[in-house]
């Protein structure tokens, strides 16, 4: 399409709900996508004041907006304010580089990331889990989220860095909430205060960052030191190379990657794990199924070899993905006019990719809030279209540690479920959006094992 085919198209129609009621859906990410959605159709302008002080902002939630957005190869589209934020505060990483500077650290860290290769350093998610369902008691309460972010913890640890955090976990976990909701709270402020401004929040949010960094830095200098550390990951990113240009990556960007792959890898993995325990803990009769194909494989731990033999475990976290994605949306900026869906989006405008609207789009998922993992059977995928199902995004940009996620996930739930009756409490899963989605509170839940200890 020509820029002039472009300029010929109609603007993204006008939402027509009220700005007040505007500014408070766009911070909560993800249901507020849906009442978005359902004033103004799946793709809805949303704009608060003069376009001077105010970009436009767009909400893409239909499966062609999705791939006018995220399937175009042109550069078209950039990282937006919150990369720029996450920029300032941790550094260049995979995740933030616009995207002529993403592109050669993209083709080198790629490799490390397939299918295949997630299996030498991304196998510690049983035996994480297993660690902690042996500490649960024999009959009785446990907090799913608390013990999923444990769990997600010491497997990131142990498969991104090669440690055992153990108490430092906990550490580690806190620096992370506080940075990353600073830095989400800035990032949706319609107006922001100078960088340079010295504000405590701000301080609190740099020392947390300093202090994770001094881990991921030491851990590439003992890397270096001793060339027999056991730390495959690290190991990998020494090793790349970008196809190209034979170009290595500098240690100051390995580790800015290693803390970056802990931030997007936590709060995503332990909000998939804790969502898919807790509904599961409703569902009974599809728990059991989920407990006989685990035990099918035995009672030792599970490895990379056994996810193929747990397709109806994978089918359960992907409806726990569709109906809770831990990212409920992305966002990008429009460098010239482009089209999506059939109308002209202008350049400088914010793109606000709703995954938690395309996810429960009733016209694309009937009955959009039951858990029915049968929509994800061999059978219901090969007829879904390619737009529809985007948890871990696609297109040009999509997830790099999908793969990684989607092993560790696996695992895990086998493993859990395989020991442990689960029995939720609440008949609501509430969360929060600082950026990604967590649970709100404990998701407590009673457990009791399924065999005698
Ligand atoms: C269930 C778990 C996960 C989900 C749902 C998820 C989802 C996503 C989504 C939607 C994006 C696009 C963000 C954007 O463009 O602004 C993304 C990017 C990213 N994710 Fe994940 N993620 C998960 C786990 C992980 C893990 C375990 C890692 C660590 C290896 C990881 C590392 C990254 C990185 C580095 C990016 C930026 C990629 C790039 O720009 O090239 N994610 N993820």
């Amino acid at each position: 399409m020509t820029t002039s085919d472009v300029r010929a198209l109609p603007l993204v129609p006008k939402n027509p709900l009220p700005i007040w009621q505007l500014v408070k859906l766009v911070r909560r990410l993800d249901t507020g996508q849906e009442v978005i959605r359902d004033a103004g159709g799946p793709i809805t302008r949303i704009q608060f004041g003069p376009k001077k002080l105010f970009p436009p902002i767009v909400a893409v939630m239909s499966p062609n907006g999705m791939r006018d957005v995220l399937g175009r190869s042109d550069a078209s589209s950039e990282r937006c304010v919150y990369h720029d934020e996450v920029r300032d505060m941790a550094g260049d990483s995979l995740f933030v580089l616009p995207n002529e500077q993403w592109r050669p650290r993209k083709r080198a860290l790629q490799p490390v990331f397939t299918k295949h290769n997630v299996r030498n350093f991304g196998g510690h998610m049983s035996r994480a889990a297993q660690m902690f369902v042996d500490r649960w008691p024999d009959g009785g309460d446990v907090d799913l989220d608390l013990e999923c972010r444990r769990v997600a913890m010491q497997s990131l640890g142990r498969s991104v860095l090669g440690i055992d955090l153990n108490e430092r976990a906990d550490i580690i976990a806190g620096c992370m909430h506080v940075a990353s909701s600073y830095t989400a709270d800035r990032a949706l402020r319609p107006v922001r205060a100078p960088r340079w401004l010295p504000t405590a929040a701000r301080r609190k949010a740099r020392d947390a960052v300093a202090a994770m960094k001094e881990v991921t830095d030491d851990l590439v200098h003992a890397c270096r030191a001793d060339p027999d550390r056991d730390a495959p990951l690290v190991r990998a990113l020494m090793a790349a190379r970008d196809p190209e240009t034979g170009q290595p990556i500098s240690d100051a960007d390995i580790s800015n990657d290693l803390l970056i792959f802990m931030l997007a890898g936590h709060d995503t993995t332990a909000t998939a794990l804790t969502y898919s325990l807790w509904v599961l803990g409703h569902h009974p009769e599809i728990q059991e199924r989920v407990a006989a194909e685990a035990a099918a494989l035995g009672d030792r731990e599970l490895t990379p070899d056994d996810v193929p033999s747990l397709g109806y475990t994978v089918q359960v976290l992907h409806e726990a993905l569709r109906l809770c994605p831990p990212a409920a949306g992305v966002a990008r900026l429009a460098t010239r006019d482009i089209m999506v869906d059939g109308y002209r989006v202008e350049a400088g405008t914010l793109v606000a990719v709703g995954l938690y609207g395309l996810h429960h789009d009733p016209t694309l998922w009937p009955d959009p809030m039951v858990f029915d993992p049968d929509r994800f059977s061999p059978e219901n995928t090969k007829t879904r279209g390619r737009w529809n199902f985007l948890p871990f995004l696609g297109g040009g940009r999509p997830c790099i540690g999908e793969h990684f996620a989607r092993l560790e996930t696996t695992l895990a739930l086998a493993t859990i479920v395989r020991a442990m009756d689960i029995r939720s409490v609440d008949a609501e899963f509430e969360c929060e959006v600082p950026f990604t989605t967590v649970a709100k509170g404990p998701i407590p839940a009673h457990v009791r094992p399924r065999s005698p200890r």
